[in-house]
């Protein structure tokens, strides 16, 4: 009997994952994590975000620049409505549009872009729990994600060396 119940809850588990696909997490915007990351007191990781080149990678589509790369690559249009170059410029971009409802474009690539959609570990109770964050989509050590973004497919890209581009958006938690 308990092994039948056992079995009726494995397969409701799979069905669920399934259903909702692996790392299906809801995006819940920078506003949410503003709200407990910002401040000397922890860290100014907000702070650093915003004054980073990644806070203002959808604005960079509609810059001079841009519109250049795009003529040389032989396009015509606006880059900032291209889903070639907003895939990389814009956090979910491409995503099931349910789960990117929150996303303002405007934001770039946010702290969601690196550590994961917040929609199930941005809550306080979560938060506190490392092992019960990571678990509901919280990408505690982002280094591997970079090239994601980082790489050949940017049509500017000059190379990659995560220590060293690492060192312009380092944000950490104050020691003690
Ligand atoms: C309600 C407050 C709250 C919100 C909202 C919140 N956080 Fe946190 N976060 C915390 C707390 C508390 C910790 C625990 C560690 C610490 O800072 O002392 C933490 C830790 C983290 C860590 C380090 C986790 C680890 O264990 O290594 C990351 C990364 C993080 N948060 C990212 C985010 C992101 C991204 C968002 C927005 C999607 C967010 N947080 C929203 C309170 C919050
Ligand atoms: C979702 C895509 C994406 C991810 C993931 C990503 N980046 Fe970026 N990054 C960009 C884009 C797009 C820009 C260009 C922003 C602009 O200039 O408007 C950029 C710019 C930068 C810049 C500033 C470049 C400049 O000219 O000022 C640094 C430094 C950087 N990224 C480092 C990193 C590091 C380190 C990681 C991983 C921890 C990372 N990025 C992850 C998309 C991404
Ligand atoms: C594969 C991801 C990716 C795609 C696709 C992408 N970009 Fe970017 N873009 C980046 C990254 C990462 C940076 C910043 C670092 C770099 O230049 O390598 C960047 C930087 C830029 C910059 C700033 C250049 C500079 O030197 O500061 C412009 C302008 C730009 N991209 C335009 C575009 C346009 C236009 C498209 C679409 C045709 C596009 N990007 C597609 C990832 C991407
Ligand atoms: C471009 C990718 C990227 C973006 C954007 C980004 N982070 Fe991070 N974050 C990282 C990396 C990489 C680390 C370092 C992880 C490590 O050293 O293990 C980190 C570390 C952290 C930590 C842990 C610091 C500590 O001392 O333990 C917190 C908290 C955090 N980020 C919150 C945020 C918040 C909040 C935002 C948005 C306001 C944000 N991050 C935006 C890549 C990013």
């Amino acid at each position: 009997m308990k092994k039948a119940i056992l079995l009726v809850v494995a397969l409701l588990f799979a069905v669920g994952v399934a259903f909702t696909g692996d790392g299906a997490h809801k995006f819940v915007g920078t506003k949410k994590c503003k709200m407990c990351h910002q401040k000397a007191k922890k860290g100014e990781i907000f702070e650093k975000w915003a004054a980073s080149a990644h806070a203002k990678a959808y604005h960079t589509l509609g810059e001079a620049a841009a519109k250049e790369i795009y003529t040389k690559l032989g396009k015509e249009g606006n880059p900032q409505e291209d889903p070639a170059c907003l895939k990389c410029h814009v956090a979910g971009y491409g995503l099931d549009s349910t789960l990117t409802v929150k996303v303002v474009k405007e934001n770039g690539v946010t702290c969601e872009s690196c550590h994961g959609a917040g929609g199930d570990y941005w809550k306080k109770s979560v938060m506190v729990d490392h092992d019960a964050s990571v678990a509901a989509g919280m990408v505690a050590d982002p280094k591997a994600g970079c090239v994601k973004c980082h790489n050949e497919e940017a049509p500017t890209f000059k190379g990659f060396d995560f220590e060293e581009r690492w060192k312009e958006i380092k944000h950490a938690k104050p020691a003690g």
